[in-house]
């Protein structure tokens, strides 16, 4: 079989595509004849040996995949052969098969294309834990959502949405803010790119402000970090939660007597921490997420497809800044 291979980390551009073993499934696990790959941040920041998770080399990158069922493994249950699936992988999902616990294996109704399922779990099981699980967000509290174009982001804003929440988008540009507008958004502004100076900073607080009636909001959904971190933190209401989502902007160092100014919380984000330590919990949310799918209040925003060969090119699109929604890879026919 054919696999995208990081042989040695770096960027981009080093993955190559090679013929390797085919995947077999092994006690407890299934392979899956993959059909789409979504691209998430996790997968340029593991390439680059930048993540908590570290394979050993060479490994495919591709954390979650969209496919079908083509091998049983001993002692598996609830899953047969030609199962339409999304497969959780962590990585190795740039490949025409890959080996998944079956734990790790999410059916997928019959209208979900391959496409839109393999840009489904990661972004939206990540931001509905956050704003259900994390948050408790109410009808009618306000969330800011930052990088609200991006994967996680957009699906925030989706789900905030469902969720009765007033969504105040943030993004780098006119066209992303435009995109998240378009997917359920009620109001947003266009932030500078970084570095932010004291000004600009005051500037993005004071946006902020203004769009929540000079409350600050209630709930901040961050998964960008860098210099927009403690300006949002600033115009967070009183009893606010800021959730902490990821850092493609850095890790920012925030002062920690704002916490105790706004009475506020920070909280923080693990998606596949939880998904691992609850898996009936988050069972239950992904059970919801797709009824949410088949009742079309959420849909994932593909706007990029690469083929195999190109799989660098659609990572270098998130690496760039560039990604709306989501990029996948086609690997199947
Ligand atoms: N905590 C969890 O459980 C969990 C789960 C999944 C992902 N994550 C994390 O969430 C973050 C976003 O992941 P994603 O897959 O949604 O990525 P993504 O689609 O690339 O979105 C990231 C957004 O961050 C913003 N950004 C700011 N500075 C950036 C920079 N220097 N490079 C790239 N983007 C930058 C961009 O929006 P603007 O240009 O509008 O600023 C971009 O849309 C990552 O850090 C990822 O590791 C966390």
């Amino acid at each position: 079989m054919k696999a995208v291979l990081c042989k040695g980390f770096g960027g981009p551009e080093t993955l190559v595509v090679e013929d390797v073993a085919d995947a077999s499934a092994g006690a407890g696990q299934v392979v899956i004849d993959v059909k789409s790959c979504g691209v998430n941040f996790p997968d340029a920041l593991m390439i680059q040996n930048l993540y908590q998770f570290k394979p050993d080399l060479p490994f495919s990158p591709g954390g979650e995949v969209a496919g079908v069922v083509s091998a049983i493994g001993d002692g598996v249950g609830g899953v047969k052969v030609g199962d339409r699936v999304i497969g959780s992988t962590g990585w190795g999902g740039m490949a025409e098969k890959i080996a998944v616990d079956v734990a790790r294996v999410t059916p997928i109704p019959d209208v979900m294309p391959f496409d839109e399922a393999s840009a489904f779990l990661m972004t939206y099981g990540t931001s509905h834990h956050a704003l259900k699980d994390r948050a408790n967000i109410q009808p009618g509290e306000s969330l800011l959502v930052l990088g609200a174009a991006g994967g996680v982001g957009l699906a925030a804003v989706e789900l905030g949405k469902v969720m009765g929440a007033k969504v105040i988008a943030a993004a780098s540009s006119q066209e992303k803010l435009q995109v998240a507008l378009d997917h359920g958004a009620e109001a947003g502004f266009v932030y500078p790119h970084q570095p932010l100076d004291r000004d600009q900073q005051k500037a993005f607080s004071a946006q902020i402000k203004e769009l929540t009636g000079g409350q600050g909001a209630d709930v901040v959904y961050d998964p960008v970090g860098g210099d927009y971190c403690e300006p949002a933190l600033r115009a967070t209401n009183w009893e606010g939660r800021f959730l902490i989502v990821g850092f493609p902007a850095g890790i920012a160092k925030v002062p920690m007597n704002l916490a105790l100014l706004k009475g506020c919380q920070i909280v923080g984000v693990f998606w596949g921490a939880f998904a691992g330590r609850e898996p009936e919990r988050n069972k239950a949310n992904t059970a919801e997420l797709m009824q949410l799918y088949v009742d079309g209040k959420i849909k994932p925003f593909v706007s990029s497809r690469y083929a195999m060969q190109d799989a660098g090119d659609a990572i270098r699109e998130l690496m760039d800044r560039k990604a709306k929604g989501k990029v996948v890879v086609t690997v199947g026919d």
